[in-house]
């Protein structure tokens, strides 16, 4: 298939890039480069050998994103692009109602008019808010807590409006729940800038030395150790569920909603002694208070996903740690990795 990835020089749609790509398909990536570097596409042709189009555009653009469409026709699009700090969300609520959901809008206009029916989009798991149980079932009640999880949730809407509309053939809403790790070849990771908001990228930089210690916040929670617990994926293994999905989709004309973890819970405290493990490297704790907000458990029964698109997680925490480290570690400029 031609592919078009919006988002496709970030995090997980390199990935998703690289892993399609070897699947032998054709990429076209559109991305602003709000949050990527210049030469993501570069170092996804050293891996895949691909020379992938790219468009230097915004996605709220329409008319660049339909004369894109119309010059490369693709099958499908797999949607990323998007604003994903939770924290900046309630701080400036119209810059992500205008980005996520005004962008997909436009987005999907533009698809419209070069009649393109297809797309995969970059849900997540925060849709589901504070659980009632865990694991997390697609069909569990859906309790936004903050401005990025409502975008998330009414672009699902949207996608599945179209799709029962029959203005979409093809629709994938995928919900994430935690990816880290990067791509073995340390050619392609995640790069955030300013203090990272998410564990595994703090914890790297504790171990490059670029950060004292790894806050941990509250140990009284009702898990094996006290530390909240996650469930964390390896960005590869859900760049290949992307592959799988819009090979779903493309093949049977579905429209459908799937959780994408690993099923298993793993504790911050946890995930740093894997790290120490894989690595070697010594990562010092501070254990502070509970953050307002954040849950005891989460992770997600990913039976549906095994069962449409015969995919399960086949990476486990301690690679995860590894390719992170791998990664961050070649930054820095550090080589006895
Ligand atoms: N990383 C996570 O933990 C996580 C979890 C659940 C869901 N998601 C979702 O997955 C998607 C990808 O996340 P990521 O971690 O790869 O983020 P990322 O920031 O690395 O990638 C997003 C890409 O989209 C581009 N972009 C942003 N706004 C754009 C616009 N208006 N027009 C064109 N390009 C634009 C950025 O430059 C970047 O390359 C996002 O939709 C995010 O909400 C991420």
């Amino acid at each position: 298939m031609r592919i078009l990835l919006t988002g496709g020089a970030g995090y997980i749609g390199s990935h998703t890039a690289a892993v399609l790509a070897q699947r032998g398909h054709e990429i076209m990536i559109l991305d602003n480069f709000a949050n990527a570097e210049r030469d993501v596409p570069a170092r996804l042709k050293q891996l895949t050998g691909q020379d992938m189009t790219v468009i230097e555009a915004d996605i709220r653009d329409t008319e660049t994103v339909t004369a894109a469409l119309k010059a490369h026709p693709v099958e499908a699009v797999i949607h990323f692009a998007a604003l994903k700090a939770v924290g900046e969300s309630e701080v400036d609520p119209l810059l992500y109602y205008d980005m996520n959901i005004i962008g997909t809008i436009r987005l999907l206009q533009a698809m419209q008019a070069a009649g393109v029916n297809r797309i995969v989009f970059s849900s997540s798991a925060t849709v589901y808010g504070q659980p009632d149980s865990t694991p997390i079932l697609e069909d569990a009640p859906t309790r936004v807590e903050n401005i990025y999880g409502r975008t998330k949730l009414v672009m699902e809407d949207l996608i599945r409006d179209l799709a029962r509309t029959g203005k979409l053939k093809g629709a994938a809403n995928l919900r994430y729940f935690n990816p880290v790790g990067a791509h073995p070849s340390a050619l392609i990771g995640e790069t955030p800038r300013g203090v990272p908001n998410n564990l595994m990228p703090y914890v790297t930089q504790v171990a490059t030395g670029e950060r004292p210690h790894l806050n941990v916040f509250g140990n009284d929670y009702p898990t094996r150790d006290g530390t909240g617990e996650r469930d964390y994926i390896h960005v590869m293994d859900l760049a290949e569920a992307h592959a799988l999905a819009v090979e779903h989709i493309h093949a049977n004309d579905v429209s459908v909603t799937v959780n994408l973890g690993t099923g298993n819970g793993t504790t911050v405290l946890e995930l740093v002694k894997a790290f120490e493990t894989a690595t070697g490297r010594e990562i010092p704790v501070n254990i502070t208070p509970r953050r307002p907000g954040d849950v005891a458990s989460y992770y997600a029964n990913p039976a549906l996903a095994a069962q449409l698109f015969g995919w399960q997680a086949a990476l486990n925490v301690e690679d995860m740690c590894r390719d992170a480290w791998r990664w961050q570690a070649k930054r820095a400029g550090i080589n006895d990795v």
